[in-house]
């Protein structure tokens, strides 16, 4: 390389004209107008026009073997536009760079997809070409934001105390929830480290150390059935803080995302964030992340449901089930084919059938349509109109199930029904606090397995009030645990910490880990409780999640540079892959069933 970088193309604009410049970049695109070449140089930050003369004789020369994705310098004088030239599209287009000198850094053999065309191009392609992906504008964008982010989130914890604490990747493994990657250890034969799922209890002992407030941008490592908003190793704000209760959480994460969404989008959200507890979000939504942008709240008509004259309503009825509805805006327009296909979606999620009524329409402004409407009398119909709300072209779907049944049914296709019939607003950033979650849930594992579960981590403490409850009625046993919901999608969660040796048993007892179970799983942090543990609670915001909904991308791979597969693969370098047998003689492993 003869020239030096002077400045970032991208970042050019009428201020710079006249000044001679050294660009570096890739070539995006090439155009040969009748003897004046033009060449899109790219850089991190954006594009900008070089133009190259033929009485340049060696530059217009070099310029003239330029092609998309090649790597070059260009020197030359900055100059404004033509009027008719003038490209409002790009930031940089009132100027263009009048080159005097150019070299050919590094050819590029052709990509396997441009950075400028890259809708039809598949998404393993994508990845597995992610170097000439990131260099798409979009990509390029999160990366930049994302590392803003970062800077802001600091900034913020460092004003409020926190200390950045590295906690170990290399961990023990704790039954935590999910299930854990494991690293044999190869100076212990037989023995493992397993990745941490969370920093949790190690943010705990910092606590228990007196460091009162700790942060960390950590890595956490799940092996987990992946979806669309789930990765194997994702990225958490992980917060710890001494002598707080739910509320000191709740405001300094509110403030914290209140500064985020000014700074990075410049939106001024509301504060403080709307909370409902557990059982309210059950009920109106079905659902413990509710997406509150739009409305269409379950409504419970088992009153009316009792009076009619459908049987499946009111046997259901009769052995303690529920009957519930949704009214969908509009969905009377729905076809036959549609209905159908809900009823699919609707057993595929649990419940025994789903109902339907139409409302207005054909079947006259008074009466409702549908099969079952025959069931339900005029003054029937009239309540169910006032009990949910509905109006002429709404549909009103039901499920008579058991409560959870409904919940999860009419929850999900609540948000399904949202999507397709486009009721979501658009630009909306709808946060809500879910607050009072049950301590425990009933474990679906059969038979043997313990008979609950911790729904949050078994480190959280109980409600005071409800301590009474974990003897006799543990179900019902409400937790000092909360989360924070954007748009419908889980962005965090976190507790007040059980700092009681005592409690921390009789919880584990609960969830079938018996006291001789736990001292050998989790002696560190009942040592650490007998040797005081202030009171201390923290939260862990999910921020790949965090970030996919800022810039309003569909996936969280989107906003991470290096994501795995929907399957947990890297396609760029190929990992997981088979390993040298030495290796795994190393460590004393035997593989049982090697990769075809
Ligand atoms: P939790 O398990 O709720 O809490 O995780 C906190 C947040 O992390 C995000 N998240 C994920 N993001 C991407 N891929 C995944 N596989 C994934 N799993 C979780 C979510 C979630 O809300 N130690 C506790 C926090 C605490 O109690 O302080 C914890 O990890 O956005
Ligand atoms: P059936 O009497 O089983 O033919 O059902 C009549 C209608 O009621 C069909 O549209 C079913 O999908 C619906 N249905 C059946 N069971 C339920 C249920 N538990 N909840 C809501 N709708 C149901």
């Amino acid at each position: 390389m003869s020239l030096k970088r002077t400045d970032y193309g991208g970042l050019l604009g009428k201020k710079d004209i006249d000044r001679t410049v050294v660009l570096a970049g890739w070539v995006q695109s090439y155009r040969d107008h009748g003897g004046v070449v033009f060449i899109d140089l790219r850089d991190r930050h954006g594009i900008v026009q070089a133009v190259f003369h033929p009485e340049q004789t060696q530059a217009h020369a070099v310029a003239r073997q330029l092609r998309n994705e090649d790597v070059a310098l260009v020197r030359g004088r900055i100059t404004a536009r033509g009027p008719g030239a003038v490209n409002p599209k790009i930031p940089t287009g009132e100027i263009e760079v009048i080159a005097d000198q150019v070299e050919l850094v590094n050819k590029a053999d052709p990509v396997p997809f441009s950075p400028v065309q890259h809708e039809s191009v598949s998404e393993d392609t994508r990845l597995k070409y992610r170097y000439v992906d990131l260099r798409r504008r979009d990509m390029t964008e999160a990366m930049v934001l994302r590392h803003r982010v970062y800077k802001i989130i600091r900034d913020f914890c460092d004003e409020h105390g926190f200390l950045e604490i590295e906690t170990p990747i290399l961990y023990k493994s704790t039954p935590e929830g999910a299930r854990e990657f494991l690293v044999p250890a190869r100076l212990h034969s037989g023995e493992f480290y397993a990745l941490p799922q969370s920093p949790q209890l190690f943010k705990q002992i910092l606590m228990v150390a007196g460091l009162d407030r700790y942060m960390q941008i950590a890595r956490c490592f799940r092996d987990e059935d992946l979806r669309a908003d789930r990765q194997p190793e994702f990225t958490q704000l992980d917060l710890e803080m001494s002598f707080v209760d739910r509320d000191d959480v709740m405001g300094l994460t509110t403030a914290l995302l209140a500064r985020l969404w000014k700074q990075v989008l410049g939106v001024t959200l509301p504060m403080p964030f709307p909370r409902l507890t557990w059982r309210e979000a059950m009920d109106r939504y079905g659902v413990d992340r509710p997406d509150t942008r739009f409305a269409m709240e379950l409504c419970d008509v088992g009153a009316i449901a009792a009076q009619s004259d459908f049987a499946v309503f009111k046997q259901a009825l009769a052995q303690g089930d529920r009957v519930q509805m949704i009214a969908v805006p509009g969905g009377g327009t729905m076809t036959r084919k549609q209905l159908d296909q809900l009823t699919e979606e609707a057993k595929k999620l649990g419940a025994k059938g789903l109902a339907w009524l139409k409302l207005g329409g054909e079947a006259g402004a008074a009466n409702m349509g549908g099969p079952i409407a025959k069931f339900f009398s005029a003054a029937r119909q009239q309540e169910l109109r006032r009990l949910t709300g509905a109006g002429d072209g709404d549909l009103l779907l039901a499920v008579a199930d058991a409560l959870e049944v409904c919940w999860r049914t009419l929850g999900e296709l609540r948000q399904l029904l949202a999507r397709l019939l486009n009721l979501i607003p658009p630009n909306r950033h709808d946060f809500v606090w879910i607050v009072d979650f049950p301590c425990f849930e009933r474990n679906a594992a059969g038979p043997g397995a313990p008979r609950l579960i911790a729904r949050h981590h078994p480190f959280t403490a109980p409600l005071d009030e409800d301590i009474p409850w974990l003897a006799g009625q543990p179900e019902k046993v409400r937790a000092k645990a909360y989360d924070i919901v954007l748009n419908g999608v889980e962005i965090g969660g976190g507790s007040i910490r059980i700092h009681q040796r005592k409690t921390q048993f009789e919880i584990f007892s609960l969830l079938g880990i018996s006291a001789q179970e736990a001292q050998k799983k989790f002696a560190f942090l009942l040592d650490a409780l007998r040797f005081g543990a202030p009171p201390h609670g923290g939260i862990a915001l999910g921020l790949d999640r965090l970030l996919m909904l800022m810039l309003n991308r569909q996936s969280i791979r989107d906003v991470i540079a290096f994501p795995k597969t929907q399957s947990g693969r890297d396609l760029m370098t190929q990992a997981p892959c088979a390993v040298d047998p030495r290796q795994l003689q190393e460590l004393a492993i035997g593989v049982l069933r090697p990769p075809a």
